[in-house]
């Protein structure tokens, strides 16, 4: 065999293990939810459980079996699991089969999909199979899938989802200064990947970026931090909020983040099926984009943008080069609160080594950081492979959020990784962290 007949049997062997490992996880979230909660709609911002399984199933047969042999006939699938001819409040309507028979759709399609793989050629000159591209993209696919079946059962109605929980080690106390920030100077820095191989197009090309300096906060805005703009008056002095944010607080009449309850003795909140007190030394969850900017505005900060963010995350002064991760080159379940099995955000310093170069702790993993940016392309930005992934959503209407949460796969994040988001919405596993220009 060649050298590159050989590589490509192992990248063959690699994703084939990948995509076995995909399912299984999801297959494992789902396990013990009933029909009935399946094909239930908890709330109208979600689809029912068994659609994203539906899904999941039809965008890998897309991709993985009919684009790849002719030109890209569609770029979502026809008929029920298109997600823009069925919003998500209707999906409930929809005549999805029973988890049975998904079932058996899930595993026909995937033996249909390594019989493919098995015969596939792995052309350096196609731009959707160099480096096993689009398997990465159906991979990814379905982890992000995986965090959208979280979120929904994260609401369901009725008993609380009963999570597939690991247990933790114990979360430690914190040594960090909760307001400790860190300088970040002026200089030009790198802003996104030349990697075709699994990134997404929106975080392509790579490009230079000029940055007046400004620092940032090393951890994640803590709960105490929260509970302080809380008690405070932060929901009721209207000089912190925009206009969009007071329409939104009118409109929600929230007063703390979602979940928290007010009892006799302070605020509890809950992570699937455990309520307990809130914990001063964990992240704040269940944020908004604009309570995070209230917040910023009370502590005379502002949100950083995703440029600041990533420069943050990821460059290292030494070797003048971006890391992928803030701590190297690879991630594991042990480097952060990623990958979903503690389904609950753990205290701010429980990874001592989740660490950037600049000091910042936390980047990835465990809440999701709002930024004060628009979701758009990068300058020299070209659509690939479809546009519904990416490009239609740019504009004003999204902001974006960076870095991950617990209920991330650790193949679905990277310091370049962009997630977008309504400014209104926290159903999503999302907080921030502050920065200041200096
Ligand atoms: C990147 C999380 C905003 O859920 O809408 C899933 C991911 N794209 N299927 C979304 C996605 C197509 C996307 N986000
Ligand atoms: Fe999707």
């Amino acid at each position: 065999m060649s050298a590159t007949a050989l590589s490509h049997s192992s990248l063959k062997a690699d994703i084939a293990g990948l995509l076995e490992e995909a399912r299984a996880r999801t297959l494992l979230l789902v396990r013990h939810l009933s029909d009935e909660d399946l094909h239930r709609q908890h709330d109208p911002l979600m689809s029912p459980v068994i659609w994203d399984l539906g899904h999941i199933a039809h965008f890998e047969e897309l991709w993985l079996t009919q684009n790849l042999d002719g030109p890209i006939e569609f770029s979502e699938m026809p008929g029920m699991y298109n997600p823009f001819e069925h919003p998500r409040a209707t999906r409930a309507a929809l005549p999805i089969p029973p988890i049975m028979e998904m079932l058996n759709r899930l595993a026909d399609i995937r033996e249909t999909v390594l019989e493919r793989l098995d015969r596939i050629e792995f052309d350096e000159t196609s731009a959707l199979l160099a480096g096993g591209y689009v398997y990465h993209m159906v991979l990814q696919h379905e982890y992000q899938h995986n965090e959208t079946i979280l979120q929904t059962l994260q609401l369901k109605r009725g008993e609380p989802y009963r999570p597939p929980r690991i247990e933790s080690a114990p979360d430690t106390a914190s040594m960090l200064a909760a307001s400790d920030m860190v300088s970040i100077p002026s200089g030009r820095y790198t802003l996104g990947t030349t990697d075709t191989s699994e990134a997404y197009d929106n975080e392509r090309p790579l490009h230079e970026v000029e940055l007046a300096a400004f620092s940032i906060d090393r951890t994640p805005v803590t709960n105490e931090q929260y509970l302080d703009f809380i008690s405070n008056g932060g929901y009721e002095d209207r000089r912190f909020w925009s206009d969009a944010g007071l329409a939104w607080l009118k409109e929600s009449k929230a007063i703390a983040p979602k979940h928290w309850r007010h009892t006799g003795d302070g605020w509890t909140t809950r992570s699937m099926d455990r309520t307990g007190p809130v914990d001063p030394l964990r992240p704040v969850i269940h944020v908004c984009f604009h309570e995070a900017q209230a917040f910023a505005n009370w502590a005379g900060k502002r949100l950083p943008s995703e440029t600041e963010w990533e420069v943050a995350a990821s460059w290292d002064p030494v070797a003048t080069l971006a890391r992928k991760y803030p701590w190297g080159a690879t991630i594991t379940p042990d480097d952060a609160n990623v990958d979903q099995l503690r389904f609950d955000t753990v205290q701010v310093d429980t990874f001592a080594g989740n660490v950037s170069p600049f000091g910042c702790y936390g980047m990835i993993g465990d809440v999701w950081e709002w930024t004060s940016s628009d979701f758009s392309g990068y300058p020299g930005f070209v659509s690939f492979p479809y546009p519904e992934y990416s490009e239609d959503f740019f504009g004003s209407d999204y902001k974006v959020l960076r870095g991950g949460s617990w209920a991330t796969r650790t193949g679905a994040i990277r310091n370049t990784f962009r997630n977008w988001d309504y400014p209104i919405r926290r159903q999503i596993f999302s907080g921030f962290r502050c920065a200041r220009s200096d």
